[in-house]
C-alpha cells in the first residue's frame, strides 16, 4: 500500500473491531448516523472515495454504478447475497465487486432450523397465548403443532448454506432432497436425494426449505404453481430473499390451510412487509436474523476488509464477484 491511504467510504455502522481495523487500513468516510443512504447521499460521499463498503440495504442498480466517480475501483459487500448490485454494471465499469461467503453459513442455517421448527410446532401462536395470557389450561387435543421427524425436506438451493442445514436437519430425523442447476458429488450430498427439476422436487417436500440466491431465474420463482405442488399441509421456509417468493401466492395458500405454515426470515420491500403477514397465526416470521449475531457480524466485516486489503496491496480478493 502507498503511503497515501485509499478511502473508502462505509455505509453503514459496522463492529467495532472491525471499524477500527478499517481506519488503521484506509481513510475511512463513516456514516456516523447509521441512517441508511439515499443513492444521492452515497454519489455525493463517494466523491473522491477509491472504494465503497456496503450492505444489503444499499441498492447499487445500474443507474447508480454507472453515475460513480471514476475513482471507484472496488464495491465490497458486508453480505454474502449481492442481488442488491447490479455485476453487469460493475464489470462494465471495471470496478471488482467481493462479498462474504463462508462466515454467516453456521449462523444462517442454525436461524433455518429455527424456522422450521418454530413454524412446525406453532412458535407464533404458542407465543402469542403467553403475551395476550390467553393460554387457559393444558389440553390434551389443543392447540397442536406437527411432528418434523420421518418428514421430508425438499432444499431449494443445496449451495454453502443449504448443505449446513442438511447436516442439521439429518439430525432431527428429515430425509433429505434438493434441488440445484447441478448435481453435488456424493460427499457433499451424504445421501439426500436430488432432483434435477424443482417441480420434480416440490410433491416429495413436506417442508421446503428457500435457500437459493435471488437471480433473475428465481425471482419470484415461488408462485402458485409452484406452492400447488407440494403437499397439502406442508411447510415454507425462507432464509435466502423476499423476491423469490410470490406474496399473494404464499398468503393465499396460508390463510386457505392449504400450507400448514411458513417460517420467513426474508421478506418483499424489507421492512416494508406484506401487512398480511402479521394477520397470519401460522407465519412465524424475523427480521432478517439469519447472519445476526456479534462474532458473525464480526467475520463478515473482517472478510470484507481481507478483500478491500487484498486489492488495494495488488492482491486478488479472495471473494471477487468481478
Ligand atoms: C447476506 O449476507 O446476504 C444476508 O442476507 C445478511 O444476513
Amino acid at each position: 500500500m502507498t503511503s497515501q491511504k485509499p478511502v473508502i467510504l462505509v455505509t453503514r455502522k459496522l463492529p467495532d473491531d472491525v471499524e477500527q481495523r478499517l481506519a488503521a487500513l484506509f481513510d475511512v468516510r463513516a456514516n456516523a448516523d447509521d441512517v441508511q443512504m439515499t443513492s444521492r447521499e452515497i454519489l455525493v460521499a463517494a466523491e473522491g472515495c477509491d472504494g465503497l463498503l456496503v450492505t444489503p440495504t444499499d441498492r447499487m442498480d445500474a443507474h447508480l454504478i454507472a453515475a460513480l466517480p471514476d475513482t471507484i475501483r472496488i464495491i465490497a459487500t458486508f453480505s454474502v447475497g449481492h442481488d442488491h448490485i447490479d455485476l453487469e454494471a460493475a464489470r462494465a465499469r471495471g470496478i471488482t465487486v467481493t462479498h462474504t461467503p463462508d462466515v454467516l453459513t453456521d449462523a444462517t442455517a442454525d436461524l433455518a432450523m429455527l424456522l422450521l421448527l418454530g413454524a412446525a410446532r406453532g412458535a407464533h401462536w404458542g407465543m402469542r397465548m403467553i403475551r395476550e395470557d390467553t393460554w387457559d389450561a393444558w389440553a390434551p387435543t389443543h392447540p397442536l403443532g406437527h411432528d418434523v421427524g420421518g418428514r421430508r425436506l425438499g432444499i431449494f438451493g443445496m449451495g454453502r448454506i443449504g448443505r449446513a442445514v442438511a447436516g442439521r436437519a439429518r439430525a432431527f430425523g428429515l430425509e433429505i432432497h434438493y434441488h440445484k442447476r447441478h448435481r453435488l458429488p456424493p460427499e457433499e450430498e451424504i445421501g439426500a436425494t436430488y432432483h434435477a427439476s424443482l417441480e420434480e422436487m416440490l410433491p416429495l417436500s413436506d417442508f421446503l426449505l428457500i435457500a437459493c440466491a435471488s437471480t433473475s431465474e428465481t425471482r419470484g420463482r415461488i408462485d402458485r404453481e409452484v406452492l400447488a405442488r407440494l403437499p397439502g399441509g406442508a411447510i415454507v421456509v425462507n432464509i435466502a430473499r423476499g423476491d423469490i417468493v410470490n406474496d399473494d401466492a404464499l398468503i393465499e395458500a396460508l390463510q386457505s390451510g392449504r400450507l400448514a405454515a411458513a417460517g420467513l426470515d426474508v421478506f418483499n420491500g424489507e421492512p416494508d412487509i406484506d401487512p398480511r403477514y402479521r394477520e397470519l397465526d401460522n407465519v412465524f416470521a424475523l427480521p432478517h436474523l439469519g447472519s445476526a449475531t456479534p462474532d458473525t457480524r464480526r467475520a463478515m466485516g473482517m472478510r470484507a476488509a481481507d478483500n478491500l486489503e487484498a486489492f488495494f496491496t495488488g492482491g486478488c480478493p479472495r471473494d471477487a464477484l468481478t
